[in-house]
């Protein structure tokens, strides 16, 4: 039963990108009061100075508030913060009873092996990760629901495992996938570095951490248990274009037992049928610019003639790919919130 209460939401990491995004939503929502949006460095200045879409709709400003400050004014803790930093910031948050949404990938692989592999360094709360439920509603929506510590999926992370989930659910996915995916600028979060400056990739397509993205042992964790455990790992290769936002990931993925064109559409189309948030096309290719600013996923299956599962999948890197996803989650876990699919939060994009 949803109450007239408002939850009190706390979005750490707030000047950021993703940070920007939750700041967008949640001023959206009236079952919401964002009660600090925190900076280190930009206390005082008003959220609206920062997140320029933001103008006039709130006079929130960025706050720097202690450990106590976040434990007795707030419900829900949102973390936007860079790796290894948001471990150590919201291990605390939970160890205090907070429910946490983590859009870093600190909580987001069971093997602390692997987390040393990929992230280069030690965990800082292994003790925290058996508690820790990833937050792809496609999966885990029930767990979501009940958890302390959500850990938001990477945003190419999603736009694999959303390519690959219906096919990996039955079994179907063995061997290694191999993936290539085109990402947009605001991936790289709002620090400039060398790599993602405008003149430096403004006019150009960068592939970088070729088969070392560290959103690979996520999918494969996930992938495996949703059903095929037989899979061997993941090929990826990132690519940077010159978008701002989106992501189009296209897979290629070996099968174990032969299908039809028309049993993989009849898959995705049953498996996706009930998740709002994603939809299967099957007339047209997925795109960026339908999806832009929203939280829509679209996915189209195919086979291809050697008999391989053949999917493109798109998304929004901060919304669906991040900041949405989390935001998805946040309202799976309120019990003031009817339900997770949200009016106020312009889920409509725009053409073109
Ligand atoms: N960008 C995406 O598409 C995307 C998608 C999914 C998930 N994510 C994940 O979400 C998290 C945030 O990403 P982002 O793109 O929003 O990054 P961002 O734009 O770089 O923002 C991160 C914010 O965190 C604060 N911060 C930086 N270092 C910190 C530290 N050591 N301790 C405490 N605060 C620190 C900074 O704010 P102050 O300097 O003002 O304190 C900064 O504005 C990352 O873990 C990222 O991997 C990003």
């Amino acid at each position: 039963m949803t109450t007239n209460r408002k939850d009190r939401v706390a979005i750490l990491g707030a000047t950021g990108y993703g940070g920007g995004e939750l700041l967008r939503l949640c001023l959206q929502d009236p079952k919401v009061e964002v009660v600090f949006a925190t900076s280190r460095n930009r206390a005082g200045v008003p959220v609206e100075k920062v997140h320029r879409n933001l103008t006039g709709v709130s006079n929130l400003a960025f706050t720097d508030p202690t450990h106590e400050q976040l434990t007795v004014e707030c419900d829900f803790i949102f973390g936007a913060l860079p790796h290894g930093a948001s471990a150590e910031v919201l291990g605390p948050l939970v160890d205090a009873g907070k429910r946490v949404i983590d859009l870093s990938g600190d909580f987001r692989l069971k093997d602390m092996d692997e987390y040393r592999k990929w992230y280069g360094r030690e965990h800082p709360r292994p003790d925290l990760i058996a508690s820790a439920v990833y937050g792809c509603p496609e999966v885990n929506r029930q767990a979501i629901a009940k958890a302390r510590l959500v850990a938001s999926p990477g945003c190419f992370a999603t736009a694999i495992n959303l390519a690959l989930l219906p096919a990996a659910s039955e079994g179907m996915l063995t061997g290694r996938p191999s993936v290539v995916a085109l990402t947009g600028s605001s991936g790289a979060g709002a620090t400039v570095r060398e790599t993602t400056h405008h003149p430096v990739r403004a006019e150009s397509a960068r592939a970088y951490k070729v088969l070392e993205h560290q959103h690979v042992p996520e999918c494969v964790q996930t992938l495996r248990e949703a059903g095929s455990p037989a899979l061997d790992g993941l090929d990826f290769t990132p690519v940077s274009i010159p978008i701002i936002r989106g992501i189009i990931a296209i897979a290629t993925a070996k099968l174990r037992d032969p299908v039809t064109e028309l049993q993989l559409r009849d898959l995705y189309e049953l498996y996706y049928n009930k998740e709002y948030f994603v939809k299967t096309v099957l007339d047209r290719e997925p795109e960026c610019q339908s999806i832009a600013g929203t939280n829509f996923a679209e996915v189209r299956p195919r086979r291809t003639p050697a008999g391989e599962l053949h999917a493109i999948c798109t998304l929004d890197n901060l919304v669906k790919g991040g900041a949405g996803q989390g935001y998805q989650c946040y309202r799976l876990m309120s019990p003031n919130q009817p339900d997770e699919t949200a009016p106020p939060l312009g889920w409509l994009g725009t053409w073109p």
